[in-house]
């Protein structure tokens, strides 16, 4: 019978005759599976395991220091990359979805790659992929595993990828990733979080993207966010975030008239992202995460909920 427990142990060992003495590397992407394979992988060859993460700056609001607070705490041996500036200038008056995911993953390939060459004689290249990675996945690029998977017929491979590849979670679902987390005792704020794409905020700010537009979408997304927390509604919705249109309205602030910013809600249940319903929040929720948002957050003086399921809209409007 397959228990997270067995499975740990099984795991464990496996890893530490796979591996032996070599160094292996890995991308942190703060998100559940790149976490508990690191984990994993921890509790096997300690600190051999070398994990980079990487700051695009386009996480939530203050995501990467939090992450990487908790990632150090949790023992690993893990190195902080904060290339904001180098995605912010790739992706300066780039408008395409698909060309702001290309963009972004080459920059992840090149960032990551300077890190992994500065490790002296890594052999293993470590990866989060679960299952429906396997079977083909959702998350087409951006995320450190996908990445490296949609650029591998690129010509003039990086040095990272001639490693030898370890994927311990391969034959594991999303559930079961988290209870083999669980029984590691992992955090219920890592192992619980929402799924969170690996273009991030890029693909939530319609239009081309600029530092200020990140910032006021973080700044959104952190009111909607800590709202359906501290309403207790987080754990009962698969995704959630904010997407900043490319859209200006009219609105009024005392006796002035404004003309600002635009920004969408969304929340979906789901069990695979292949489908999903918009979630029904209370109206009284709304209510206040939209007044909270607009007088919180300079320069947006509208709010929509988004009422749409997939398909045929898609979660993410990019
Ligand atoms: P869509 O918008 O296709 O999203 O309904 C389905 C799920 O995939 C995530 N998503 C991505 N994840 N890189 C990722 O790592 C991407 O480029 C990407 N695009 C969408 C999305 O957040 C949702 O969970």
């Amino acid at each position: 019978d397959w228990t997270p427990q067995s499975f740990v142990e099984e795991t464990v060992e496996a890893l530490q005759a796979q591996i032996g003495d070599d160094k292996v590397v890995l991308g942190l992407s703060g998100g559940v599976d790149s976490s508990v394979a690191a984990i994993l992988l921890h509790k096997a060859i300690g600190k051999n395991l070398y994990c980079i993460f990487v700051n695009n700056g386009l996480l939530r609001k203050n995501e990467f220091e939090s992450v990487l607070t908790q990632y150090e705490g949790m023992g690993l041996n893990v190195k902080g990359v904060d290339a904001s500036a180098r995605f912010l200038d790739a992706l300066a008056g780039v408008s395409d979805p698909e060309l702001k995911r290309k963009a972004i993953g080459r920059v992840f390939i090149e960032v990551f790659d300077d890190e992994a060459h500065q490790i002296e004689d890594v052999k293993w290249l470590a990866q989060g992929t679960i299952y429906p990675d396997v079977i083909e996945s959702v998350s087409a690029t951006g995320g450190p595993s996908a990445t490296i998977k949609s650029h591998h017929n690129v010509g003039g491979l990086p040095d990272f990828m001639k490693l030898k590849i370890v994927e311990p979670l391969r034959a594991l679902f999303k559930d079961e990733v988290r209870r083999v987390g669980a029984s590691m005792e992992m955090d219920e704020n890592i192992l619980g979080r929402h799924p969170f794409p690996g273009p991030g905020l890029a693909i939530r700010i319609l239009g081309d993207i600029t530092a200020e537009k990140v910032r006021i979408l973080q700044e959104v997304d952190a009111v909607f966010i800590n709202n359906l927390k501290s309403w207790n509604l987080y754990d009962k919705v698969w995704q959630a975030g904010a997407i900043l249109l490319p859209v200006n309205s009219v609105g009024v602030m005392g006796d002035e008239r404004t003309y600002e910013k635009c920004v969408a809600l969304r929340a979906v249940e789901s069990t695979d992202g292949m489908t999903a319903d918009w979630v029904n929040l209370p109206y009284e929720f709304l209510q206040n995460t939209s007044n909270e948002i607009i007088n919180k957050v300079k320069g947006v003086n509208r709010v929509v909920y988004d009422i749409s399921s997939k398909p045929p809209a898609t979660i993410e409007w990019e």
